[in-house]
């Protein structure tokens, strides 16, 4: 398919702070993926960090568990030249009782000019924004969004190669079939994804379980086209990008029986090899952690079809861009990219 040329990036974004994608343009989404593409370069470089950020400090508050978005970003600081701060509930005074308003508004004393924040709670970056005069970056909050996993996602997906979709490396999706798969109904990567991937001009379909879908689909969907299913083979027949989703066991709280097995589970909406071996040209993704055997057969995650790794490659591109057009775009010129 053609490009269409009035799809452009925005020159700036509109927004102050990243606290979802419900509300962000594909313009906009379009600068922070171009954007994140030559922070992409910078990273295969031998000399691996820009000044950019080169007296802004950033802290990272981190109230819940994190491998991925936690290192990625601390790492996209560091790669910008911010000063860097890390907090984690577990060994902070959160643990003897201090409210997310009192943590804020003691951090907001050390001058901080950025805020990342991940929190059990939909809503807490919003929270954020009214407690400090920094700029807020949403990490994950509850059930709600993970912007930037549903931007790295779109920047993965913009490398890849599928059949017929020659635009997607200009961040038009139009035509290209993705199916998220599994717990939509606690899953913020699924949310933040259904509104990226639909503002690219992506088909978005949804599948799992009936027990796993959220139970006022069309007010979580926001008005967005999407198609339902509850069987796999129907989310696979045409699907180009399969982005399967952890089963959320600590978010399911008190509705223990949403499966009644995991291993059930992985017969009815686990990625196979037989599935790879039906559908040749399918690229399988997953924000992580996997669970080997639930989501994704092991094989599955270890094959040439899977871009696993790749999405957290570009983790950190797109959360440098994300830091970068938020609170240091003024600072950055070409001869900070080193070109
Ligand atoms: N994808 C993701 O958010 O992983 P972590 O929970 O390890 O950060």
């Amino acid at each position: 398919m053609t490009p269409d040329p009035t799809l452009e990036a925005a020159s700036t974004l509109r927004h102050r702070h990243l606290l979802g994608l419900a509300d962000y343009d594909a313009d906009e989404l379009r600068l922070i993926l171009q954007t994140a593409r030559a922070f992409r370069d910078v990273l295969d470089r031998p000399i691996k960090r820009v000044p950019s950020l080169r007296g802004v400090t950033c802290c990272n508050l981190f109230f819940e568990n994190s491998t991925r978005t936690r290192l990625s970003f601390e790492l996209a600081e560091k790669r910008l030249s911010a000063d860097v701060m890390n907090f984690s509930a577990s060994n902070s005074s959160v643990s003897k009782g201090e409210t997310l308003k009192d943590t804020a508004r003691n951090i907001e004393a050390m001058k901080v000019d950025l805020a990342v924040i991940r929190h059990r709670s939909a809503g807490a970056a919003h929270f954020l924004t009214r407690c400090i005069e920094g700029v807020v970056v949403n990490a994950g909050d509850g059930q709600h969004e993970h912007p930037t996993q549903a931007l790295l996602d779109a920047l993965t997906i913009s490398n890849l190669h599928v059949p017929g979709r020659s635009a997607l490396d200009a961040y038009d999706f139009r035509g290209l079939n993705v199916t998220i798969l599994g717990d939509i109904a606690h899953s913020r990567v699924a949310r933040s994804n259904v509104y990226g991937l639909t503002a690219l001009g992506a088909r978005v379909t949804l599948c799992g379980p009936r027990t796993m879908m959220p139970v006022d689909l069309e007010a979580a969907l926001d008005g967005r086209d999407v198609v339902v299913t509850d069987r796999l083979d129907e989310a696979l027949d045409g699907c180009d990008v399969a982005m399967a989703l952890r089963i959320q066991l600590e978010r399911q709280g008190d509705e223990i029986g949403l499966t009644p097995s995991l291993r059930e589970y992985h017969t009815l909406y686990g990625i196979r090899p037989e599935h790879l071996e039906a559908s040749p040209d399918l690229w399988v993704m997953h924000p992580g952690p996997v669970n080997r055997g639930v989501e994704l057969a092991g094989e599955v995650v270890d094959s040439d079809r899977s871009v696993i790794l790749d999405q957290v490659t570009n983790g950190v591109a797109v959360r440098m861009a994300v830091l970068y057009l938020l609170a240091g775009a003024d600072t950055f010129t070409d001869a900070d990219a080193g070109s």
